[in-house]
């Protein structure tokens, strides 16, 4: 079973969502965003045309100043390098710290990165997490114990955090601890923050130990912007100089995208605790509507803008069984476990909840439909 299966082809599914005939509860991307103010900025750069020259293969000087402010990090030391989303830093990561190396990932986790790797060469170790006793999270502890004693063999600890698909979340003292761990392997640590601005807590790891330490940023999940394709790099002068080597954009980033991040960055003070209290309240309808007898939301609340539904009580289900359903009865995607889990995948669906309410109310009725009619069955 390929982890990438979705109810239809993809050229339909994505029409299909374009055209607002699906309702789109399966990328994890935010269709609450983006802000009013981002809106403009696009507008803005689409008309001024800065975009008829290349663009800094760094990133402009103005973003990458704000996303090192936005992490509390000193210029001297640190610096942030723009790339084309999230995923452009995940492979430029793998390519400069983990070719044909040994690396561990979270199970499950996002499987895109754990694909990127083995075509990298990459002996992929999935720690995993899928148990209350690490509190679904992949913690130092876990880590060593899929390590099984090969510490020394470890090249790189590949951290999602907040993760997903649970929505469980590290602290500051655990993720120091895999640094520590890290750091006792010899090995480097990446900390793909892409959903931290839903969490409480947000540590930083280039910061616990620079010379092996980077951190992932996105603009895709908070602001509305997946399709605009902007993310950061962020990190040690040095360790950075190594891993952009292996940047692909070297003729720079989106110069729309880029002035709609400077643009984002400016307003997250106002933006994102008012989309933090609006997920909440959607994550809130969720657990209330959907959690019952056999099915179960592992972590709550979840710290990232997706959440995981388990009916794995129920032997006889097949979360594809249930992605059908929703998809091609109520037209509502969301993704199947086996697309974070091939272990754990069968037993439970991954929702996003950064979307309208009225789509989440619809997702609710059509998931309890959904689940009874194949309990039933
Ligand atoms: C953990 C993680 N990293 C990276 C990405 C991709 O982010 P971007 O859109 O910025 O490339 C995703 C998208 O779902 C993700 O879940």
């Amino acid at each position: 079973m390929p982890a990438d299966w979705i109810p239809d082809s993809p050229d339909e599914l994505f029409r299909r969502i374009r055209s607002g005939e699906v309702i789109e509860l399966g990328q994890n991307t935010n269709r609450l965003g983006p802000p009013e103010e981002v809106r403009r900025a696009v507008v803005r750069a689409a008309l001024e045309a800065p975009y008829n020259v290349y663009t800094n293969p760094r990133g402009d000087v103005r973003l990458r100043r704000s996303v090192l402010e936005y992490f509390g990090l000193e210029d001297d030391e640190f610096e942030a390098v723009i790339t084309n989303g999230a995923i452009e830093g995940v492979h430029a990561t793998i390519r400069a710290l983990a070719s044909n190396g040994v690396a561990v990932t979270p199970d499950p986790g996002y499987k895109t990165i754990d694909g990127m790797m083995m075509a990298e060469g990459v002996e992929v170790q999935e720690v995993d997490v899928y148990s209350p006793e690490v509190g679904y999270k992949m913690t130092a502890e876990a880590v060593q114990e899929a390590l099984d004693g090969r510490l020394k063999d470890l090249d790189l600890i590949f951290v999602i955090n907040p993760l997903n698909p649970l929505g469980s979340s590290l602290n500051e003292r655990e993720l120091r601890a895999l640094v520590e761990l890290a750091q006792d392997a010899d090995a480097f640590l990446v900390h793909d923050c892409t959903y931290r601005d839903f969490a409480p807590h947000r540590p930083v790891a280039c910061e616990m130990d620079p010379e092996r330490c980077v951190d992932l940023y996105s603009f895709s999940k908070t602001y509305g912007m997946a399709g605009l394709r902007v993310g950061a790099i962020v990190g040690e002068k040095r360790l950075l100089e190594q891993i952009c080597r292996y940047k692909v954009s070297k003729l720079g980033i989106n110069a729309i995208a880029q002035e709609a991040a400077i643009t984002a960055l400016r307003v997250r003070d106002r933006w994102v605790p008012r989309l933090v209290r609006e997920t909440r309240r959607n994550q809130r309808l969720i657990k209330r509507e959907c959690e019952g007898d056999g099915v179960k939301i592992p972590v709550y609340p979840s710290h990232a803008n997706c959440l995981v539904l388990d009916f794995s009580e129920y032997e006889h289900l097949d979360s594809r069984t249930v992605v059908g359903k929703l998809y091609t009865e109520h037209r509502i995607f969301v993704r199947t476990g086996y697309y974070t889990s091939t272990r754990h995948g069968r037993g439970f669906i991954r929702v996003a909840f950064s979307a309208p309410r009225e789509d989440i109310e619809r997702f609710c009725e059509a998931f309890n439909e959904v689940i009874g009619e194949l309990v039933r069955s």
